[in-house]
């Protein structure tokens, strides 16, 4: 006899990273499917230090479909979760019938136990929802062993999650079909691409935003023109904008393309009837540092961009990670000047000068940033051998 294995749960575990618009997303031409009305561009950053984990289980034995997130069980009929469900199990169960051997068509009939754990706080501006969708659908893919374009399952989930699903320079092509079969994210450039590129994520607030992103930009769509136009006009020139200056790896382009566009996106929040605010005195204050450190050099060489929170997320070339570091440390002195400021990549030591100083001629901003968190473009999504030892108790 053959031994039943479908009374043992099938286990997977993945990871997937954050990602950073340069080109931001806001506004949706259909909330059902998530359908933008622009298409945007992201970097996909490193995993070591941002990332989710997620392990999904299938068993005969399971009663019902769940969801634990950071240790706590969440509604598993969220329409999201349900949409990215249903759309996995419909595309196995198709590869099933297409006679596709990698199927497990014994756990296709089983319910599914979820359990998904962020390194980084939720829902601080960090896109959360972006790596979280992501890590759900490709692990949901894995466990019932199914493979291919799976970034417009994502889109399903959260609109940002489909640029998840890629490494390095990612692009969200809008699409114009109703069906959203178009509506897909694509790599503009590997990880491998621009090496000296790096990424200081500057850590303003961990609360929780006032104003979410899906139902901010459900507002913006109705009340604000400038969205509108920017969504028309704007965007589409910048996307090859924006595709040229990271194919030339001209940082110059790059960072003042950045910075613009998340300056109109912001501009958009406040032309939202009522406005939103996610910008605070401490992202203003970096803002400034940025123009006025390009400024006393001469050149471009920082750029920051702005999500729906106060962090800000700063690009900058390797050579100038150290002395940029130690400009924000000086300017936003924080509590405790030890190694807790600065997680993630190592940065070198670097003094300031004190005509940089006078340059800048800036106020310190005592306790304005928690901390920083050092990291750059990274690879895709990934599946893990172990298991995520401190949710077992829910999976199985
Ligand atoms: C400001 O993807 O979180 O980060 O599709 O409603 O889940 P939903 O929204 P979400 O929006 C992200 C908006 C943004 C810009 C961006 O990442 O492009």
């Amino acid at each position: 006899m053959p031994e039943d294995r479908t009374e043992q749960p099938h286990i997977v575990t993945c990871t997937a990273p954050v990602n950073i618009a340069v080109i931001k997303y806001w506004g949706k031409r259909n909330e059902d499917i998530i359908l933008p009305i622009n298409s945007s561009l992201s970097v996909t950053l490193h995993q070591d230090q941002l990332k989710t984990t997620t392990t999904v289980a299938t068993s005969r034995s399971f009663q019902e479909d769940r969801i634990w997130l950071n240790g706590k069980e969440e509604d598993i009929t969220h329409p999201r979760l349900q949409s990215c469900l249903r759309e996995i199990r419909r595309l196995a169960r198709k590869r099933r019938n297409d006679g596709d051997s990698g199927v497990d068509s014994a756990s296709l009939s089983h319910k599914v136990h979820i359990c998904s754990v962020n390194n980084f706080p939720t829902a601080a501006g960090l896109a959360s929802s972006a790596a979280g969708f992501a890590c759900l659908v490709y692990s949901l893919a894995r466990v019932f062993g199914v493979e291919g374009e799976l970034s417009g399952i994502a889109r399903q989930g959260s609109g940002s999650a489909c640029r998840s699903m890629y490494g390095g320079f990612v692009q969200w092509i809008m699409g114009n079909k109703e069906d959203g079969k178009d509506s897909l994210a694509q790599q503009v450039e590997p990880e491998t691409h621009w090496p000296e590129l790096r990424i200081l994520v500057l850590v303003a607030s961990a609360e929780r935003k006032p104003v979410g992103s899906t139902s901010g930009m459900q507002t913006s769509v109705k009340t604000s023109c400038l969205l509108k136009h920017r969504a028309e006009s704007v965007v589409p020139g910048r996307m090859v904008e924006m595709t040229e200056a990271i194919r030339k790896k001209d940082f110059a382009a790059f960072a003042e393309l950045t910075m613009k566009d998340s300056n109109q996106f912001h501009a958009t929040c406040l032309d939202t009837y009522p406005p939103i605010f996610y910008l605070n005195h401490v992202s203003q204050q970096i803002i400034s540092l940025v123009h006025r450190y390009n400024k006393h050099y001469g050149e471009t060489r920082v750029a920051y961009t702005f999500d729906a929170g106060p962090n800000a997320v700063i690009f900058t070339l390797q050579q100038h990670v150290p002395e940029f570091v130690h400009m924000v440390q000086y300017f936003f002195p924080p509590e405790t000047n030890g190694a807790d400021f600065i997680k993630g990549l190592p940065v070198n030591c670097a003094s300031l000068s004190e005509e940089l100083k006078q340059g800048i001629g800036l106020e310190p901003m005592p306790k304005g940033i928690n901390y920083i968190i050092s990291t750059k473009v990274f690879t895709h999504i990934y599946p893990h051998k172990q298991l995520l030892q401190h949710c077992i108790i829910g999976l199985l």
